[in-house]
């Protein structure tokens, strides 16, 4: 006798008497059964930031997982009864195989959400589940109204060491609801994300799917100290502002192994909009994204801005892959805006099907308010890309700074872009910026003038948050 697949993977989710307990009961003969034993006990290790001391499930609090009863009591009973076991190593809260319906509730510090394999969590599409809050300090006004917001699907405010993670368990954000009610222009408050965290520090969002989210998935907002890993993304590559992951005013994160497939941008660094965000004043900097698979034929793969109000600084961007993505890593800024986006460092991108690999835009519009300063010009220097793969390419460029205040210190090296169809256009379509490029064809335009030898840097230190170890854990 033998166990199947199937049962050893059900051998996974079991807990480590139960499986003593079975293999007593098949015998000693079986030699398939001591390999299973093996991966199924390795199953409930995870890692993370922090391992915590307690744990419970979803049902020792109620919950009911037929996908119809809602939840939201639980998850804020369950979470508010975990808080207390914070000062004593922390508490995880799994979340079991079912399908959990549930509106927004809030996380809390020295906490892991843990969404076991085939679990799903089914965000509510009824309002009266998202309480309403206040518009974001750095942006002054709603993005879909000027009023206030809802809530996110999971929120988490003034948090310290906070861990969603799981195996590979799903949240399904129902998005359909909220596109739909959007297009029609009836909303009175900001759509919700899927999950925001503010104001806080140490925070994992790794392997677990996100799909359908009722605008951005994942937004970390005046943050710091950020891990975002193993993440699969999907929604419908035509449902509105469904970006993947959007660091906005957060220091030191690390985005990586990552699969989006988006109706937006798949990953879009922000800090604020316009004179709201100035006065703000917190950058995202110190932020590396790594080994991201794009799929997003309208938007970009990495999109800094448009909001970029607290200044941007300090990106690396490597191992990217794109495959049917409007463009690769954009620049989007606008008159109003003021700050900077500087010292970004982009190299080994492979892009298949794209309209521009590169390109910036100076007139981007979109404001909070229409008397924005018109003085508020951005200052964008110090881009570099290198060893970039492209295929099947509409435009190699649209580069595009504003009069009277270029974009600088642009270097391209090391570029071989395949065009589909090169005689008929203008290549390389650049007003308002400066810069150079060695090794790249097709020629670029004259203002990025050939200079031999040059090699576009990428920083060879590391940042603090790639020196972090996450720490082996189990359930
Ligand atoms: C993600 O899952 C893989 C495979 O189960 C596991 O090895 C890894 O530790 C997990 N990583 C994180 C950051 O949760
Ligand atoms: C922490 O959680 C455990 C359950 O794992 C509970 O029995 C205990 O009372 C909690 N500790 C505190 C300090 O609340
Ligand atoms: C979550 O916390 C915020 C304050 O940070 C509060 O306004 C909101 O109502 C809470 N959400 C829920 C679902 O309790
Ligand atoms: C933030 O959390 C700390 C510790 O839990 C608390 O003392 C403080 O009052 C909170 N601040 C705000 C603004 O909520
Ligand atoms: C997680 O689930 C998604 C959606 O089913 C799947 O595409 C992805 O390959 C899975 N990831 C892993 C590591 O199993
Ligand atoms: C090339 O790009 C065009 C869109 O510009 C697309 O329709 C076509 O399928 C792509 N071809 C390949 C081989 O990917
Ligand atoms: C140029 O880029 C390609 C593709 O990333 C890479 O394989 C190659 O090593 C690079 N060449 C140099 C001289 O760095
Ligand atoms: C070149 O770019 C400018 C600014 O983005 C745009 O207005 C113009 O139409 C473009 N020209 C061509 C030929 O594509």
């Amino acid at each position: 006798m033998s166990l199947t697949m199937k049962q050893c993977l059900h051998l996974r989710n079991s807990n480590v008497l139960g499986v003593i307990s079975l293999i007593i009961i098949l015998g000693s003969l079986n030699v398939k059964v001591a390999e299973c034993r093996v991966i199924g006990l390795g199953n409930n290790e995870y890692s993370a930031i922090n391992c915590r001391k307690h744990s419970a499930l979803l049902t020792d609090f109620g919950g009911v997982g037929d996908g119809k009863t809602s939840n939201t009591k639980i998850f804020a009973s369950a979470i508010t009864k975990l808080s207390q076991n914070a000062s004593d190593g922390g508490a995880t809260l799994i979340v079991p195989p079912g399908k959990w319906l549930t509106g927004s509730f809030n996380l809390t510090s020295h906490f892991t959400l843990f969404l076991q394999k085939d679990a799903v969590i089914l965000a509510s599409q009824d309002e009266k589940e998202w309480p309403s809050l206040a518009v974001l300090p750095s942006y002054g006004k709603g993005r879909d109204a000027p009023g206030g917001r809802f809530s996110s699907l999971i929120f988490g405010n003034n948090l310290t060491d906070v861990v969603i993670t799981g195996q590979n368990g799903t949240i399904d954000g129902q998005g359909s609801y909220w596109w739909v009610k959007f297009k029609k222009k009836e909303f009175t408050l900001t759509r919700p994300y899927m999950i925001e965290i503010m104001f806080s520090d140490q925070i994992q969002i790794s392997n677990i799917t996100l799909i359908n989210s009722p605008s951005w998935f994942v937004h970390p907002i005046y943050s710091s100290n950020i891990i975002i890993k193993g993440l699969t993304i999907l929604a419908p590559v035509d449902s509105p502002n469904t970006d993947g992951i959007d660091p906005d005013s957060c220091t030191n994160t690390r985005i990586e192994d990552c699969y989006i497939v988006s109706g937006d941008d798949c990953i879009s660094p922000k800090s604020g909009w316009d004179g709201y965000g100035v006065k703000f004043g917190k950058p995202t900097k110190q932020l590396v994204i790594r080994r991201i698979t794009c799929i997003s034929p309208d938007s970009a793969m990495v999109a800094l801005g448009s909001e970029m109000s607290g200044g941007i600084e300090d990106v690396r961007v490597e191992d990217l892959t794109a495959i049917d993505t409007q463009s690769a890593v954009r620049i989007k800024t606008a008159v109003g805006r003021g700050a900077y986006v500087k010292n970004i460092y982009v190299r080994r991108l492979n892009l298949n099907t794209m309209k521009y690999v590169f390109w910036m835009t100076g007139s981007y519009g979109s404001h909070p308010d229409p008397d924005f300063d018109p003085k508020a010009l951005p200052v964008i220097t110090g881009i570099n890309y290198k060893d970039v793969v492209a295929k099947n390419v509409t435009y190699a460029a649209r580069l595009e700074g504003m009069p009277n205040n270029p974009f600088t210190g642009i270097c391209i090296s090391n570029v071989t872009i395949q065009v589909s169809e090169e005689q008929k256009k203008l290549q390389w379509n650049c007003t308002d910026i400066a810069g150079v490029t060695n090794n790249v064809t097709p020629s670029p335009c004259e203002v990025l003038p050939q200079k031999d030898k040059t090699d576009c840097v990428f920083p060879n230190d590391k940042l603090p948050i790639e020196d972090v170890q996450l720490k082996s854990c189990s359930l």
